[in-house]
């Protein structure tokens, strides 16, 4: 996609007052990395299409994408994984001030210790912590999706590298590798079904197919 249409679309879902408008100043501000105006209405769009009524979520940051889906669906709960603890306790105010404390459970912790202790199944998964730890996510991701679930995962793209990697630092190649070969991953894993879709930093979505489908 041309930078002109990234931006013309991103202005088209620059709209959030209150509370959210709030976040997204804070965040941009303290330079906290949240979903890109475009990606929030792509959520809440796979949220009124799927009616989840049990979302997990790997990197909360200050809350901002788990309210977009919370909102977006008032039977949905949420339990979202995050590692600052500073990060978790705005997202703990966040959560208060739109009145949804009682739909979130927040577990403050490494998602890599985490997730091997949750045994529920979740009909939406959102994906959206550190880059280079993809597949080990999806792996347990995958376990703890129900059948017809889908599984979001942003930043997959990283800001064009993984499609183009001149002149990149050696950190940075490290994660290359690593996306292009979750890419490679989810794209070829039996059993799920995916597409990649090049808003924000790159989404893929996936789903889950029944056993029998
Ligand atoms: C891009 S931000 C999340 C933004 C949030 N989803 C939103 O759009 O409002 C990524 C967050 O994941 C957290 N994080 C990174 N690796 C993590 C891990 N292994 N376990 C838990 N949280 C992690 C970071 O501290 C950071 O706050």
């Amino acid at each position: 996609m041309i930078d002109a249409d990234i931006k013309y679309i991103r202005n088209l879902f620059d709209v959030n007052k209150g509370l959210l408008k709030d976040i997204e100043d804070y965040a941009n501000k303290n330079f906290i990395p949240i979903v890109k105006p475009e990606v929030a209405r792509f959520l809440e769009t796979m949220v009124k299409i799927k009616k989840p009524k049990n979302i997990l979520e790997i990197g909360t940051a200050i809350g901002y994408s788990s309210i977009i889906m919370l909102n977006a669906y008032k039977d949905a709960k949420i339990i979202t994984i995050e590692k600052d603890l500073e990060r978790a306790e705005m997202a703990k105010d966040n959560f208060l001030k739109a009145l949804l404390l009682n739909r979130v459970e927040l577990i403050k912790g490494d998602a890599i210790e985490v997730l091997p202790n949750l045994n529920n199944k979740y009909d939406m998964i959102f994906i959206d912590a550190s880059k280079g730890h993809y597949k080990e996510f999806f792996n347990e991701c995958l376990r703890l999706l129900n059948d017809d679930g889908i599984l979001i995962c942003d930043n997959i793209l990283y800001k064009g590298y993984v499609a183009n990697e001149i002149n990149v630092k050696h950190k940075r190649r490290t994660i290359i590798y690593r996306m292009r070969d979750f890419i490679d991953e989810i794209l070829n894993r039996e059993g799920i079904v995916t597409s990649i879709i090049p808003i924000g930093d790159g989404l893929s979505v996936s789903i889950k197919e029944a056993k029998n489908d």
